[in-house]
């Protein structure tokens, strides 16, 4: 069980994050919504302790998150993967040893070094990008992937850490409509078959509805929204994205506030 407790990040006077709770309990898949800005990534952040947080408990099974230091937050951050909007994987360097430097942190630096990886190791990282449908890239360089190919390749890097919760901080974001949807059934895929915790910040209310079991909307540093996607109605869609204040004057207005023209694309 995941525990969020009045977690807040500041950045100068600005709230990021401005006292946000829920519970996540075993593995649910769920979405992070909201515009840009609201505060998204810095929820994930501070879940995987790559952004400290002003105030606020995470608990981890019991465990307090923000507490560990040294040894225990590699630990945790190891348990906890993260997945990027722009992948972040090692270009040039090959497929394979892209996936076993997700275990990095259990190596010895010599070992690295000379990309020294015991049998076993080597023999995971290939059954994971089989299972992923992407074996047969495992000698090329990673930069001569797909996009849809590489996340899949830093899906198989987050696996090979065997992690508890898997935090994807949009997965989709500079994929294709088809990649995307890919992309999306392998995280679900992972979800189902290993019983995994997924928290994605998404950018499209659609690839929330359809994928996730809970959806949390997110505006100006706030949780203004936490349930089913059945239950993420037109109106509310429009208070998470801000289009509320606005959605009436620009009948009249001449100009369409950015945010309403926004919403609406998201919408659409
Ligand atoms: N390192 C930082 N220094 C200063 N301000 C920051 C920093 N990181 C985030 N912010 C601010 O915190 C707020 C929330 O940012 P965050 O990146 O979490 O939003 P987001 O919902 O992920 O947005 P997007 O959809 O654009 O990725 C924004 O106002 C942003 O400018
Ligand atoms: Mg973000």
């Amino acid at each position: 069980m995941l525990q969020i407790k009045h977690v807040t990040r500041r950045f100068g006077a600005k709230a990021a994050v401005d006292h946000a709770s829920f519970t996540v309990e075993g593995a649910s898949f769920v979405g992070v919504i909201g515009r840009s800005g609201a505060g998204k990534s810095t929820l994930l952040r501070m879940i995987n302790r790559l952004t400290e947080a002003s105030e606020g408990e995470i608990l981890f099974e019991g465990r307090n998150i923000l507490a560990l230091q040294g040894a225990e937050k590699r630990a945790w951050q190891s348990q906890c993967a993260m997945i990027f909007q722009q992948f972040n994987l090692v270009p040039r360097m090959d497929v394979a040893s892209n996936v076993l430097h997700g275990i990095l942190n259990r190596r010895s630096t010599l070992a690295t070094m000379f990309n020294v990886w015991p049998q076993a190791d080597i023999l995971r990282a290939l059954s994971i990008l089989d299972r992923l449908g992407i074996s047969e890239q495992a000698p090329k360089r990673a930069e001569a992937l797909s996009g849809g190919q590489q996340q899949r390749v830093a899906i198989a890097r987050a696996l090979m850490q065997d992690p508890k919760i898997i935090l994807a901080d949009e997965p989709i974001a500079s994929l294709d409509p088809m990649n995307a949807q890919v992309v999306m059934d392998t995280l679900r895929r992972i979800h189902d078959e290993d019983g995994r915790m997924i928290l994605a910040n998404l950018h499209t209310l659609d690839t929330a509805r359809r994928y996730c079991d809970r959806v949390i909307g997110m505006r100006e540093g706030r949780i203004v929204f936490d349930g089913k996607p059945e239950q993420l109605t037109t109106s509310v869609a429009r208070d998470i994205y801000g289009a509320d204040d606005s959605f009436n004057e620009s009948a009249t207005s001449t100009a369409i506030p950015a945010e309403t023209a926004y919403a609406e694309t998201l919408l659409a």
